[in-house]
């Protein structure tokens, strides 16, 4: 039975990233699913409250558990930015392996004291889950926007950190390290890249010794990601990438075969799509893994 603070753990040792990449329909979790097989590498998929609506808590949890027992590999099941305890709770008891309890647009004491009260809660289901807490500005929205905002102006403080971790217990901590949801024209084009605060995520890892998610992935310079993992980020999250890779592939699907209508027949090309891209992150995120293997 694979748990998922061991490989996180693992991971770390070994100078890697587990791959978190988000899922709306069967296609992108196909999609993963392959890439991670096809690498061997363990992987999350996560579910925001938007992607749980449309997709069922229940169904989606039930599909992760198939993939993860019937072909017995390392598949793990996120609840993304849950913003209230009774649906972290829902998530919970269908069975995910982690929660992302996102109370940062709360005032920092506030943000505490619920998350703190969510961690109890949540352990007291299941007390091997996964608990994710997250301080700073990242902006919300994995979608193509008019503009980002400036996070590297209000980057979390290691002592933020230290003092978050501490009171309220939480396994993971997401920062604001120059990191941000989205992702804008410039960036779909190849014209601009996110950058990081590669300073401040060693100051952190070291004021908190905690595990450490860096969301808003998609966008960000390779060599920027490669030096987040190895100043302490264990989880990189990644979702405008695969919905861009997923539209394209729906859309040359339909202009190649203007006439077909057979679902089965148009939805593997947009598998195909988002799986290079899941394939190309995936091994960027456990290079270390490779050069170990070779
Ligand atoms: O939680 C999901 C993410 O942080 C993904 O952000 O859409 O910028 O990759 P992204
Ligand atoms: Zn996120």
């Amino acid at each position: 039975m694979y748990q998922l603070r061991g490989l996180l753990e693992e991971a770390q040792s070994n100078g890697v990233a587990i791959g978190h990449f988000n899922i709306s329909d069967w296609i992108l979790l196909k999609a993963v699913f392959a890439s991670a097989q096809e690498l061997k590498v363990p992987v999350i998929v996560g579910a925001s409250e938007g992607e749980r609506e449309f997709l069922g808590v229940a169904q989606v949890a039930a599909l992760v558990k198939s993939l993860r027992e019937e072909r017995d590999f390392p598949i793990f099941l996120n609840a993304d930015h849950t913003h209230s305890l009774e649906s972290a709770i829902t998530a919970a008891k269908a069975g995910f392996d982690s929660i992302v309890y996102d109370l940062s647009a709360l005032p920092f004491e506030e943000n505490i004291k619920q998350t703190k009260q969510a961690v109890e809660a949540l352990k007291s289901i299941n007390p091997l889950i996964i608990v994710e807490g997250e301080i700073g500005n990242i902006g919300t929205g994995s979608e193509i926007h008019e503009s980002v905002p400036d996070s590297s102006k209000e980057l979390t403080t290691p002592e933020e950190a230290r003092q978050f971790v501490e009171s309220t217990g939480i396994d993971v901590l997401a920062p604001a390290v120059g990191n941000s949801h989205g992702m804008l024209q410039a960036m779909v084009q190849g014209d601009a890249k996110k950058r990081l605060n590669l300073a401040r995520i060693q100051e952190i890892k070291s004021a908190c010794k905690c595990l450490l998610t860096l969301h808003g992935g998609s966008g960000t310079e390779d060599s920027d990601l490669r030096g987040a993992i190895a100043a302490g980020i264990n989880i990189i999250h990644i979702n405008t990438e695969l919905r861009i890779a997923w539209r394209r592939g729906l859309e040359d699907a339909f202009a190649k075969k203007p006439l077909e209508v057979v679902p089965y027949k148009l939805l593997p090309v947009a598998e195909r799509s988002v799986r290079q891209v899941v394939t190309a992150r995936l091994r960027l995120f456990n290079q270390e893994r490779d050069s170990i293997a070779q």
